[in-house]
């Protein structure tokens, strides 16, 4: 049992803790909607064990209750809450506020690859409508006793991509959309050459895309620079694991003369034309959508 002078000393350090100045943080904001905007300073005091959309919260709460942001989740699983912290693409769901410098402002701001709606959300229609133009999954017929099979090496290589949450941090990335906004009409990005890559390595998939990724979902514009692999919370290797092996099946389809003559001699069919997978699913440019290179927002 504590002393009377134990008790005595506990009271003065809880007296002197609440009488001590609480800690604050600043979260500088991008405020503003399609017609323009700009950053806006909010103080908040700094709680322990916070992430920065537990911050963004507080001040919609409190201080700004008309402040858009958008995100279900709340555990790095839905893709919603996707923003530029301190100009680095990340989910704010996940962002610790500890791993942030304190001492300065933390900057918060939209995707700048998607034009902005309000505030912090951003319209990522441009990603569903390249989604839309993937042809899907093409199964062969069912072996004799009815079933699929595939090795577990071909399902851990797809399990990796499929572990993909549609965050579209990689898309928001990837400088050949980023910088060049009417690239967004000839190319995939790197989510979307993700998902080529996973079907075109599955196994039981009959459809043969490879001249299609080329000439309509615009691979050749990748260089490379790993960017997106960077940026994905899920740590897919979206660059050494998909794009790079989805480029070298396209070289073989197209340019590796090894395999023509390969193709030749033992009768082989050539790669399927890029206008005929077209026609399983048409081309988001080909279908007058609204979000082929729809102009975004400087953030
Ligand atoms: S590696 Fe390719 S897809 Fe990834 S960010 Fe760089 S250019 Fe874009
Ligand atoms: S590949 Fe990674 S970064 Fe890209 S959308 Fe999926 S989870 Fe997000
Ligand atoms: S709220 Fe779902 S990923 Fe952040």
């Amino acid at each position: 049992m504590a002393s009377t002078t134990e008790q005595a000393a506990a009271t003065t350090n809880e007296a002197a803790q609440s009488a001590a100045p609480r800690r604050s943080v600043t979260l500088r904001l991008w405020r503003g909607d399609a017609d323009g905007g700009g950053l806006v300073d909010y103080e908040v005091p700094a709680l322990e064990g916070e992430v920065v959309l537990d911050v963004v919260h507080r001040i919609q709460a409190t201080s700004a209750p008309d402040l858009a942001v958008r995100w279900n989740c709340k555990a790095g699983k839905c893709g919603s809450c996707s923003a530029e912290i301190n100009g680095k693409p990340r989910l704010m769901c996940m962002t610790r506020m500890s791993t942030l410098p304190q001492d300065e402002p933390i900057t918060v701001s939209p995707m700048r690859t998607f034009p902005v709606i309000r505030d912090l959300v951003t319209d990522v229609s441009y990603n569903f409508t390249v989604a839309a133009a993937i042809p899907a999954f093409s199964p062969g017929p069912r072996e004799a006793d009815g079933t699929y099979r595939m090795a577990q090496v071909d399902i851990d290589r797809s399990q990796e991509f499929r572990k993909c949450i549609e965050c579209f941090l990689c898309q928001n990335v990837c400088h050949v959309i980023r910088d060049h906004e009417d690239n967004k009409q000839y190319y995939a990005g790197p989510r979307f050459l993700a998902r080529l890559a996973e079907l075109e390595m599955h196994p039981l998939d009959n459809l043969d895309r490879r001249r299609y990724i080329s000439e309509q979902m615009g691979i050749g514009l990748c260089n490379i620079t790993k960017c997106c692999t960077e940026v994905c919370p899920e740590s897919i290797h979206i660059t050494d694991n998909a794009i790079i092996p989805l480029k070298e099946r396209v070289v073989d389809a197209r340019y590796d003369p090894v395999a023509w003559l390969g193709r030749k001699l033992l009768g082989r069919k050539p790669p399927k034309s890029a206008t005929a997978v077209a026609a399983v699913a048409p081309l988001w440019r080909d279908r007058g959508a609204e979000h082929a290179g729809a102009g975004s927002k400087e953030a």
